[in-house]
């Protein structure tokens, strides 16, 4: 166990990489997908069982958790880590880009967003000292800046302004960060819409802050696949090659796949859960609609060959009749079937980059979700 913060790249393939970010609480083998623990929980998973599926960290929300229970509450109650039985390496998002879809009577200002909370209407404040301090009371380890995502389509001027305001919040944010413990680490945003100019100036001056690893922001948010994929390519070339790079909100199978293929290192997504949730199972044959009619007389596991035992031991018939009843099983057995499949593809991805087959590995799992199961 160390007691800093660092990477190391294994095995690069083309632009992919393979290697691991070693923290205090443990190792994270990248390219790695970090599940969603919005409010201290991956939603209808035990801690341990989230582990058992390959998971190296969690993923946390300043937003909610300041709302609900407080950081101040988790601080004095041992940290998040502690509350939530969850002793490995979590990162936190600093909660500007919930504030921004959830509450309401927002206003951003250059000290900071004021906004209201969707739980109860109550009035808060947060600036970008005020969210690295909540992201230090949690314990988190690793902070996200605050910056200020738009939506896309965006006009140019509109991304430019938000993306300078991030660059100013993310000197802030540096400062702030100055006060924690060793060990810790602040990840910068990129931001700039989808203006490749934009971008490439958001993720210089990044670099030249010298964060310990950088986030790219403001995809996911409307435009089409190949959007995204381009706003990659550009900035990854402005980015160090020996820092971890963290593609926010993202995303699909798919996705995660040309990610890694342009030199991604993590991923946290709501799709496995959320869509767990309603009824939703990714697999290497692709997507199955659990809630669909088709599934009702359906004697067959999703895979009998998996070793996961909601993919080997349930059949189709019961799933569906667990998600049309809305019962909590179907949300617990989905999920699980969704983080396990999202784990043994980054699992793979890493074995591939390892052995220079990553292209081959994309191609054969593509061709797996094309080819279905029946
Ligand atoms: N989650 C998904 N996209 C973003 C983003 O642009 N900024 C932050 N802070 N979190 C995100």
């Amino acid at each position: 166990m160390t007691d800093t913060f660092s990477f190391q790249i294994n095995a690069t393939d083309g632009a992919a990489r393979t290697g691991a970010i070693s923290t205090p609480r443990g190792e994270i083998r990248t390219p790695a997908f970090m599940p969603v623990g919005t409010a201290a929980t991956v939603k209808a998973m035990y801690p341990e069982q989230v582990r058992a599926t390959g998971a190296d960290i969690l993923l946390g929300n300043t937003y909610h958790l300041m709302l609900r229970p407080s950081a101040e509450r988790i601080a004095a109650l041992g940290g998040l880590h502690k509350f939530m039985q969850w002793d490995r390496p979590i990162l936190t998002d600093s909660g500007g880009f919930q504030v921004m879809s959830l509450s309401s009577l927002r206003k951003i200002t250059e000290e900071g967003v004021t906004f209201r909370s969707h739980v109860d209407g109550s009035q808060h404040a947060m600036s970008p000292e005020r969210s690295i301090e909540i992201q230090g009371l949690l314990g988190a380890d690793i902070q996200m800046q605050l910056d200020e995502c738009v939506g896309l389509p965006c006009e140019d001027a509109e991304a430019e302004r938000a993306m300078r305001l991030s660059l100013r919040w993310a000197e802030r944010s540096k400062k702030a960060f100055e006060l924690q413990p060793k060990g810790r680490a602040l990840f910068g945003i990129v931001q700039g819409g989808a203006v490749p100019r934009l971008r490439v100036e958001s993720a210089r001056a990044l670099a030249d802050m010298d964060f310990p690893g950088y986030s790219i922001g403001g995809l996911a948010v409307g435009e089409p696949q190949a959007v995204m994929m381009e706003m990659i390519e550009t900035v990854e070339p402005h980015l160090p090659q020996s820092k971890p790079r963290y593609l926010m909100g993202v995303g699909t199978p798919d996705d995660l796949l040309e990610a890694v293929g342009r030199g991604i290192d993590m991923f946290d997504c709501v799709m496995p859960t959320r869509s767990g949730r309603h009824g939703q199972a990714f697999t290497r044959f692709g997507k199955i609609n659990l809630k669909n009619a088709r599934h009702q007389n359906d004697p067959r596991p999703l895979d009998e060959e998996s070793d996961c035992p909601a993919l080997r031991d349930y059949s189709r018939a019961y799933l569906h009749h667990l998600i049309r009843c809305e019962e909590m099983l179907g949300s617990m057995l989905l999920t699980w079937v969704n983080l396990h499949y999202y784990q043994d593809l980054m699992r793979g991805a890493r074995a591939a980059i390892a052995e220079g087959r990553y292209a081959d590995y994309k191609a054969a799992t593509k061709e797996g979700w094309a080819r279905g199961d029946i």
